[in-house]
């Protein structure tokens, strides 16, 4: 077994053990229906500054603390938050009686590290997505979470969309008939030569204001890279490309409405066709997922192209729902969003086109109102988790060039 491996096996075993430490901590202050809730960040860099934005448009909710291994991301979290305790170890922020629940927003080969201390700390969490980098984390997680009594939702915001609500109502409604297949699909493009995701290092992005050693979070240990830290998204060490950044969203969505379990196996390919960069995770993908009840979804991704925007197509015998994020109409030139549904005429004669209009929830929103009252958010962890998987199998069937079957990655994870 490799250096990488071992170190991840230790991590799942300290893992289990807090986890099991969890169950007999106190929960902590348990709220009331209209009680400020005191949020904690771990993590406050780009996603989280926004995550930290949209909670504190909420009424009664207010920010006690904030960790970052990098000083820059500290002070702006000061400036933000000017009350609250600022640290640079997230466990210090964990200890801490004012906060009630964690909002995790670091990059994912650190989430489930901090998901665990966090149930293990006995406070809420919001946790980004993807809920794991791994199967075998995305395994310990829901476990833990299982064993817990904390509120825990997955930063997988269309879950609270209106366009979920609409399709399930066509669905129960028996709009779609038998669902063979699901076609989705996401693009985006950048000018020639600046590569997706790619940020600027800032000039005080260096071994002095960052924990490293934190951040690498038990990876290959190397010399501080600046790269590695900004760019984290491009390296397979921290990152798990765009199926965990993107895919991730729209196979959530698609597992919801048609109440799909886990995928039993994936393949995946593609490769670094565009930008040659240094990045290591594939800016061209296809992925094939089978489920069980005869069903195969496809995604495919490209960062040369956004013609189509992003997209989901439930084609069905009986009818087709098509939810489009900015896909260019064909005829008119204009960009189209939404969702709709088309009945197949010869199964569904007296069928209708519909157009969606569930409004949308606000999923920060749902997670505290969650806090306060104690129930099930939007996006639990079983949608993390069944979502996580589905991501993981197709990145390791990319990597291991080759179809993989969940059967046979579980069974190598319990060896
Ligand atoms: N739901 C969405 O639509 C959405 C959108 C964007 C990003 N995200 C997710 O948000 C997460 C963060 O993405 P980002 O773009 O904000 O990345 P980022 O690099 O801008 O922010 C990550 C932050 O975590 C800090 N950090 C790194 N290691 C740490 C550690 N061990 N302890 C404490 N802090 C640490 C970094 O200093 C940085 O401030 C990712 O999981 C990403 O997938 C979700």
């Amino acid at each position: 077994m490799d250096k990488k491996n071992i170190e991840r096996r230790e991590f799942l075993k300290r893992a289990a053990v807090s986890a099991g430490v969890g169950l007999t901590l106190p929960t902590g202050h348990v709220l009331g229906a209209n009680d400020r809730v005191r949020l904690g960040i771990i993590g406050p860099g780009a996603r989280g500054q926004e995550l930290m934005k949209q909670a504190l448009a909420l009424p009664n909710v207010a920010f006690t603390a904030a960790a970052d291994v990098y000083t820059r991301r500290r002070d702006e979290a000061k400036a933000m938050i000017p009350t609250a305790k600022i640290y640079a170890d997230h466990r210090k922020l964990l200890d801490s009686k004012d906060v009630d629940a964690v909002i995790l927003a670091t990059p994912l080969h650190c989430h489930a590290r901090h998901f665990m201390d966090t149930v293990a700390a006995g406070k809420d969490l919001y946790c980004e997505k993807t809920m794991t980098y791994s199967v075998e984390e995305a395994e310990v997680c829901r476990a833990a979470a299982s064993r817990s009594k904390q509120v825990i939702t997955i930063g997988l915001q269309h879950q609270s969309g209106g366009a979920l609500a609409d399709a399930k109502k066509w669905i129960k409604d028996g709009a779609l008939g038998k669902v063979t297949h699901v076609e989705a699909w996401m693009s985006r493009n950048t000018p020639r030569g600046k590569g997706q995701w790619v940020r600027p290092i800032p000039a005080d992005c260096n071994a002095a204001n960052v924990n490293w050693k934190a951040f690498l979070n038990g990876r290959k240990d190397r010399p501080f890279d600046p790269n590695r830290f900004i760019n984290w998204r491009l390296f397979w060490d921290y990152s798990g490309g765009n199926v965990t950044e993107n895919m991730v969203h729209q196979i959530a969505w698609i597992m919801r409405a048609l109440d799909l379990p886990v995928p039993t196996a994936a393949f995946m390919s593609g490769g670094v066709f565009l930008e040659k960069d240094g990045r290591e995770v594939p800016d061209t993908i296809a992925v094939t997922l089978d489920f069980p009840n005869d069903l195969v979804v496809t995604w495919q991704s490209t960062f040369s192209n956004s013609h189509f925007g992003s997209g989901v197509r439930l084609l069905g015998s009986h009818g087709t729902i098509e939810r489009l994020a900015g896909a260019t109409d064909m005829v008119t030139g204009r960009s189209r969003t939404g969702i709709r549904y088309f009945p197949e005429k010869i199964n569904r004669p007296d069928g209708a086109a519909q157009t969606g209009e569930s409004k949308d929830q606000n999923h920060m929103a749902d997670f505290v109102d969650a806090v306060r009252t104690h129930r099930t958010p939007n996006a639990p962890v079983e949608i993390g988790y069944r979502s996580a998987i589905a991501a993981h199998l197709a990145n390791l069937s990319y990597l291991r060039r080759q179809r993989v079957t969940l059967a046979s990655v579980l069974e190598a994870a319990r060896h």
